[in-house]
């Protein structure tokens, strides 16, 4: 899967650059109503569509389609899709889709979309009350990443994306694990260190995407926190509060990490700083053991599970990752305990 990363603060010159690179008759801008203010002036040819995930939905992928066919767009046409997750995921299979694919480009505004969403070429929208229900792998030709969309994220927007970049480093490096678990969310970013922060995170979705592009293996080490992340978003739903992704993944990366010590001594003090890291910036997840049913029931559910085990990518060390892990339901409740401990919930 070829992506070319741009990693710069000079945003606008680089989408001109691509744009007197190709042979296109006309340049569309995909944006939602948030992200469409952060670029001024306003492009002529721009596509507005509501922000949320709520919005994330087939009725919101044919109105990309109106408004391309409004533009006139061709399949020479180039679309810059200019946003989140929301707006990489839905804006990309638009593309990917209409006249059979024109080429796009990503332009990731939060932390989440620059280290995760935008990159890798998964795309889709949510159907039937499902999440990402449908979509392709369709990967942006080019995705321009930055930090300078940053100063009007908000800070719960921040550490969401960062549980991602925590991942990525502990998938792969233990020198960046303990620099970002300094981070001082309180702080003004700076952004010639954070730029730098994201060509390392990046990375190393893209060395394993480049590997495993269809997640048959190795890309499942990217789920890390997640089986168990996606668990607690789930019951935060089912609550009628829902939390925000990157804390849910959070959660669940120390719980994985709890869990990787018990199955593969995964370093006790790194499961410590960890749990300290996310118990000062996250909040802790209200639950009980009167939720561990539900909880273990949900990520018996989770895609990545199988013939109703628990499933999920652990780590035996910082860098050491091994995908397919089976865990039983004692692992799980004894994990969840500790994770009750270390946050203090
Ligand atoms: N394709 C993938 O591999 C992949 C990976 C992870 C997540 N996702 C998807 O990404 C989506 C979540 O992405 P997200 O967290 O970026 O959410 P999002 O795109 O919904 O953005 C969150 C909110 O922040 C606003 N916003 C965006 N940039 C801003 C900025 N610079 N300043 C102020 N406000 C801004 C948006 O308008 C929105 O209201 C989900 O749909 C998820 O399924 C996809």
């Amino acid at each position: 899967m070829e992506q070319n990363l741009i990693f710069t603060n000079d945003v606008a010159g680089a989408i001109e650059r691509l744009e007197n690179s190709g042979n296109h008759n006309m340049t569309v801008w995909i944006a939602d109503t948030n992200t469409a203010r952060l670029i001024t002036p306003a492009p002529p040819r721009l596509i507005t569509i509501p922000d949320g995930d709520d919005n994330k939905t087939l009725d919101t992928v044919t109105r990309v389609w109106d408004g391309m066919e409004r533009l006139g767009a061709t399949r020479h046409s180039l679309v810059v899709n200019l946003g989140g997750g929301m707006v990489t995921d839905l804006g990309g299979f638009a593309a990917a889709t209409f006249k059979r694919g024109v080429r796009f480009i990503n332009v990731p505004t939060t932390l989440l979309g620059a280290v995760d969403a935008a990159v890798g070429g998964k795309t889709g929208f949510n159907y039937n009350g499902l999440k990402n229900e449908v979509g392709a792998f369709a990967p942006a030709s080019d995705v321009i990443i930055s930090t300078c969309f940053f100063d009007t994220l908000p800070v719960e927007e921040m550490k969401s994306g960062f549980a991602e970049v925590l991942k990525h480093a502990m998938l792969s490096d233990r020198d960046e694990f303990l620099r970002l678990l300094d981070h001082d969310f309180s702080r003004p970013i700076d952004h010639d260190d954070m730029l730098e922060r994201l060509r390392r995170s990046v990375q190393i979705k893209v060395d394993i995407v480049a590997r495993d592009p269809n997640e048959q293996g190795e890309r499942k080490a990217l789920n890390l926190g997640h089986t168990v992340g996606h668990a607690f978003e789930s019951l935060a739903m089912q609550r009628g509060k829902p939390v925000p992704h990157g804390f849910a993944i959070a959660w669940g990366l120390v719980t994985e990490a709890v869990l990787s010590h018990i199955r593969l001594q995964f370093p006790s003090e790194d499961v410590h700083r960890l749990g300290n890291f996310v118990r000062d910036n996250y909040r802790g997840f209200p639950f009980t053991c009167d939720d561990y049913d539900e909880l273990l029931a949900l990520m018996r559910h989770d895609k990545k599970s199988r013939d109703g085990e628990v499933t999920c990518s652990l780590l035996a060390d910082i860098g050491d990752y091994r995908i397919d892990q089976t865990l039983t339901d004692d692992d799980v409740t004894a994990a969840l305990d500790i994770l009750r401990d270390l946050l203090g919930v």
